[in-house]
């Protein structure tokens, strides 16, 4: 159940399923980055009423680290608690697959995400300057921000 009252489920894709480019797209514009990492990654998605509303893709760094390479909501219902949710369900899956740590990274104009994964216990532990400057052709501007750096936050675990 989320912010929204209604019944949520969180659910693996399996490897024969269609991935949701339609979410993946909206927090990596770059679909061949996004290829890149999904081969060899988990995704999950957040199933409202028979349909999905949010996509998170959890990838193996080594055995005692993953990643979170990829999240994303419907737009139509950012704000009620499905970013949360999906984050909750992804920490608990990384858990009980026994990683000791979880990292994700963002921008440093993502406001939002910046946000709900401190919320969540994510602390910041790295930055990687100039990396949207470096590694996009396009320059990427959020709320009138222009994305230059990542910043890295991890979770720890074992906590
Ligand atoms: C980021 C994203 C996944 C969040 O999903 P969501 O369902 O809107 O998140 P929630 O409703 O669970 O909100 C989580 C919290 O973040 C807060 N929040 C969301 N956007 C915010 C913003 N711009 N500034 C401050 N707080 C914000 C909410 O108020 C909420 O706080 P609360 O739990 O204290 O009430 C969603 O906005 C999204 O898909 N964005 C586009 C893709 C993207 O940018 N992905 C991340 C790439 S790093």
């Amino acid at each position: 159940m989320n912010r929204n009252g209604r019944n949520m489920k969180f659910e693996k894709l399996s490897k024969k399923e269609s991935f949701p480019y339609e979410f993946l797209l909206l927090a990596d514009p770059s679909k061949e980055l996004v290829d890149k990492y999904l081969k060899q990654s988990d995704v999950f998605v957040a199933i409202q009423n028979g349909e999905t509303v949010g996509v998170v893709v959890l990838f193996p760094i080594t055995m005692v680290e993953a990643e979170i390479k990829n999240i994303a909501v419907k737009p139509a219902l950012e704000g009620q608690g499905i970013g949360s949710y999906l984050i909750k369900n992804v920490i608990k899956t990384a858990k009980q697959r026994k990683y000791q740590k979880l990292s994700i990274g963002t921008a440093n104009s993502s406001i939002g995400p910046l946000y709900l994964y401190q919320k969540h216990g994510f602390e910041i532990t790295d930055i990687i300057k100039w990396f949207f400057i470096n590694n996009y052709p396009e320059p990427i501007y959020e709320d009138g921000l222009q994305a230059k750096h990542m910043i890295i936050l991890t979770k720890d675990l074992t906590k």
